[in-house]
């Protein structure tokens, strides 16, 4: 069955619920439908030592790189300070980085207030 949009948002939702932010108070959930449908979802995780924090974005995406699904659709993203999820969450250049290894600039980013493309987000990317 497809995936809808609002689904996997719902799916983001959820995965924040589960965020490590206890340094920020800002919960991040992220969901990541591949290719033929399956779906990986990830929250931040954060760290006393500060810089060490992954995103929500890369957590799904590690999770799915690691089981072999390189071949990615859509991801959404909901985050906000004190479990408030409301307002659009837009990605970092670090997570937009790590999505353009894998994804064309077609690859679409829902938020809250609707879909936007990679290219929308990272016009020009770095390349090896
Ligand atoms: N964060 C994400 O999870 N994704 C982003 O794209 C930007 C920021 C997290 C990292 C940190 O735990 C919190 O949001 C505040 O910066």
């Amino acid at each position: 069955m497809k995936m809808t949009d609002h689904e996997l948002i719902k799916l983001a939702e959820k995965a924040a619920e589960k965020a490590y932010c206890r340094y920020s108070k800002f919960s991040v959930g992220a969901a990541l439908l591949c290719s033929d449908g399956t779906v990986f979802t990830g929250c931040n995780i954060e760290n006393s030592s500060y810089s060490l924090t992954n995103c929500a974005e890369r957590t799904a995406i590690f999770k799915a790189v690691s089981e072999g699904f390189t071949e990615f659709s859509a991801i959404a993203i909901v985050g906000g300070a004190d479990g408030d999820l409301a307002r659009p969450c837009c990605p970092c250049g670090a997570c937009l980085q790590v999505m353009s290894e894998f994804c064309s600039g077609e690859f679409r980013i829902i938020l809250t207030d609707g879909e936007h493309k990679l290219d929308d987000f990272l016009p020009k990317r770095f390349e090896l």
